[in-house]
């Protein structure tokens, strides 16, 4: 499930690459809902990102787009980075920076800053704590203006139903690794309720 799967074999040798299986199954679907979703230009803050597969994805399904992507943990920037150069992005897209939603206020810079007109946030928050469900929708309202959009895909219940058996045994063995985790916890906020539910997995 969450398994960095580290290229060993490209064409070029080793390099950082990690690849997430499950990006190639969602990546389709979610680009087909961020299409309709994200703005013609400026820039697009991607947090979470992970291998980096979903950000060079859509970096050229969207190219008038800025598309920034981040992770707290070094490896995956590391492999982000390689996504960039293996798919020879260099030129149109910036390198990944170091974000942990958790550490407040967020640092970005000017620039970030004044172009940001949308957050994505794709499976982080079924597999961290609470805190950071709350420090992202309280920080993506510090940065985003009005009619800007805080995009998030999951796992989620809807209406406090799982939107599939596959998401019910998901959320059964998320709480056996760990109980604060899971894709049920929007039902403990009135505050927090995402108004848009982008895709269903
Ligand atoms: C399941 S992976 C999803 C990666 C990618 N978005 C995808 O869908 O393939 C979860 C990611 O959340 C990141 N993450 C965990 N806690 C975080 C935090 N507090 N702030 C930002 N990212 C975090 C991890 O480093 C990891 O890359």
């Amino acid at each position: 499930m969450l398994t960095n799967n580290k290229n060993k074999a490209s064409k070029e040798g080793v390099d950082e690459r990690l690849f997430y299986p499950a990006t190639q199954k969602n990546r389709e679907c979610i680009g087909e809902e961020l299409a309709k979703l994200l703005p013609k230009s400026g820039s697009v803050l991607e947090i979470a990102s992970g291998s980096g597969e979903h950000g060079v994805i859509f970096q050229k399904l969207f190219p008038s787009i800025n598309w920034q992507a981040s992770d707290p943990d070094s490896c995956c920037r590391e492999s982000i980075s390689a996504w960039i150069e293996h798919e020879g992005l260099q030129n149109r897209m910036a390198q990944p920076i170091d974000l942990n939603v958790r550490k407040r206020p967020w640092q970005l810079s000017l620039k970030l800053q004044s172009s940001i007109k949308a957050i994505v946030c794709i499976n982080m928050l079924h597999i961290s704590f609470w805190d950071c469900t709350k420090a992202l929708f309280e920080e993506a309202q510090n940065h985003l203006r009005k009619g800007h959009l805080l995009i998030i895909y999951g796992p989620f219940k809807k209406d406090g139903r799982h939107t599939s058996h596959s998401n019910r045994v998901f959320d059964c063995s998320l709480r056996k690794q760990n109980p604060y985790w899971g894709g049920s916890r929007f039902k403990r906020s009135n505050r927090i309720k995402p108004q848009k539910w982008i895709c269903k997995t």
